[in-house]
């Protein structure tokens, strides 16, 4: 497990994204540089919501509020001046409607970094980052991670949606605004990462489902599985989608799994995912707050 702590960080800016999604951006202070400084892609940060911004809209119960949830980070940037965290979220129930009242110069408190990351091998030569709606926070965050760390490999990021306004990106809504077509993904292809867009509806992109996009890009561009990997995050289907397609490809595949947490420090046994065990017919249950959220695709019972 990591190691990790409670941080008090303080929100520079909390943007909305569109109608559903907001960027929330957090200073956070240089005593924690030693553990912030170990975070890695896919890990993720449990958030206090209870005494965030305005009290909760009465429409829900305040009790809705108690527990901390769990964000990823979109990126972690780490100089030796500051740490700048940034989390981006999807608009959904009761916690992150709260969120939506959190203002520039609050206080929040969060533990992390939470769980496993990421992994890219020194042999890793290409790295496939298929994600499906706000899947691709923590992709954006290893888009970052490899453009700073290993600037060699190559990067192709898939990026899908049922439409063009659930691509929770400033890009693709201030061209949306601006009656563009998005044909890109600026916050992916800044590190590089050529990107290619599906939409359930073609408002962006090919029509049709990210998996689709992927094996015919694989099979397009010639990409062989050797020195291959696939890193998925995004809904259950699309990620068992992705890894079967990795199975019977012979991609290695890496998934970030989601699961309600109601501790996310391994605890409360809320978060459990059905994995196998190699050379064994018996399962067990691992922990995604812990064991996860990132997992080996092939050990994961879909
Ligand atoms: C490791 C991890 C990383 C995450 N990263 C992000 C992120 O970067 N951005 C983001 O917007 N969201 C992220 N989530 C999901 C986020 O935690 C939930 O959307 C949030 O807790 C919803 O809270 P709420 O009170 O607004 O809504 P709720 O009323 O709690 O939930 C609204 C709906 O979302 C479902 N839901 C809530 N939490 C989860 C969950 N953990 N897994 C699956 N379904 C859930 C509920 O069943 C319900 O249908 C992440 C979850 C995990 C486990
Ligand atoms: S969320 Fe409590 S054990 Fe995982």
């Amino acid at each position: 497990m990591s190691e990790k702590a409670e941080i008090k960080a303080n929100v520079i800016s909390n943007k909305a994204i569109g109608p559903c999604f907001c960027k929330l951006s957090l200073r956070i202070p240089e005593q924690y540089y030693p553990i912030m400084s170990r975070f890695l892609p896919g890990q993720f940060a449990q958030v206090a919501i209870e005494n965030l911004g305005s009290p909760a809209n009465p429409r829900f119960s305040p009790r809705q509020s108690v527990l901390r949830k769990p964000f990823s980070f979109s990126s972690v940037e780490i100089t030796k001046n500051h740490i700048i965290a940034h989390i981006l979220y999807c608009v959904l129930g009761p916690g992150t409607e709260k969120m939506t009242t959190i203002k520039a110069g609050d206080e929040i408190n969060m533990i992390a970094p939470l769980g496993t990351s990421f992994t890219v091998s020194d042999d890793l030569e290409t790295a496939l980052l298929v994600g499906g709606g706000m899947g691709a926070v923590p992709l954006q965050s290893l888009a970052e991670y490899i453009h700073k760390n290993h600037p060699k490999k190559k990067m192709i990021a898939f990026i899908g949606a049922r439409a063009v306004k659930g691509l929770p990106f400033f890009h693709t809504h201030d061209h949306l605004e601006k009656g563009k077509i998005v044909t890109e993904i600026e916050e992916f292809e800044k590190y590089g990462a050529k990107t290619y867009i599906a939409t359930d509806d073609g408002s962006a992109g090919i029509k049709g489902f990210v998996t689709e996009l992927l094996a015919n890009k694989v099979s397009e561009l010639s990409i062989k599985p050797a020195n291959t990997m696939i890193y998925t995050c995004g809904p259950e289907p699309m990620m068992k989608a992705v890894a079967g397609f990795a199975h019977k490809n012979n991609f290695k595949c890496q998934v970030s799994l989601e699961r309600m947490m109601a501790c996310g420090i391994g605890l409360c046994q809320s978060c459990a995912v059905e994995c196998s065990q190699p050379g064994q017919t018996e399962t067990v249950y691992k922990l995604c707050c812990k064991d996860g959220p990132v997992f080996d695709s092939a050990e994961v019972c879909w």
